[in-house]
């Protein structure tokens, strides 16, 4: 993918994982999706003190953009402030294959990058087509 839509997507996963709500990890995480209208949707993680009610940085992602009205994407960044990448939990691997086919998955810290596509990420996804 263009590098400069690749950097723009990072920076914005950048900038909103300032914004996480993060009190019981410390484990801030933002993510920005291209969407198929061009635009940017991002999201962060926003854990709860009953811990099975913590939503991931995709999917918080995925709400902007599916209450936009779009309904794919085509690449996602996640950015974490780690010394390793941070690549998206399986439900949020599932999550992100509802609305696209396959996409790049940008996986940043402030020191580099790995990318993966989804499908190879999530092989086998489950769908009702089988
Ligand atoms: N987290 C994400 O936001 N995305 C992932 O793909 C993995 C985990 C968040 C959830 C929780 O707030 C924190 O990271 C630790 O699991």
């Amino acid at each position: 993918m263009d590098r400069s839509v690749e950097d723009s997507l990072v920076a914005a996963a950048q900038a909103v994982a300032a914004h996480a709500h993060a009190p019981y990890s410390k484990f801030a995480v933002g993510a920005a999706l291209l969407g198929s209208d061009g635009s940017v949707y991002v999201g962060c993680n926003v854990e709860n003190a009953s811990f099975g009610a913590t939503q991931c940085a995709e999917r918080s992602a995925v709400g902007a953009m599916v209450a936009a009205g779009v309904r794919e994407l085509s690449a996602v960044a996640v950015f974490t402030d780690t010394s390793e990448p941070t690549l998206p939990c399986g439900i949020c691997r599932q999550v992100l294959r509802e609305f696209a086919e396959d996409a790049v998955v940008i996986c940043a810290t402030p020191s580099g990058r790995v990318q993966h596509q989804l499908s190879e990420l999530l092989p086998y996804a489950f769908s009702f087509e089988g």
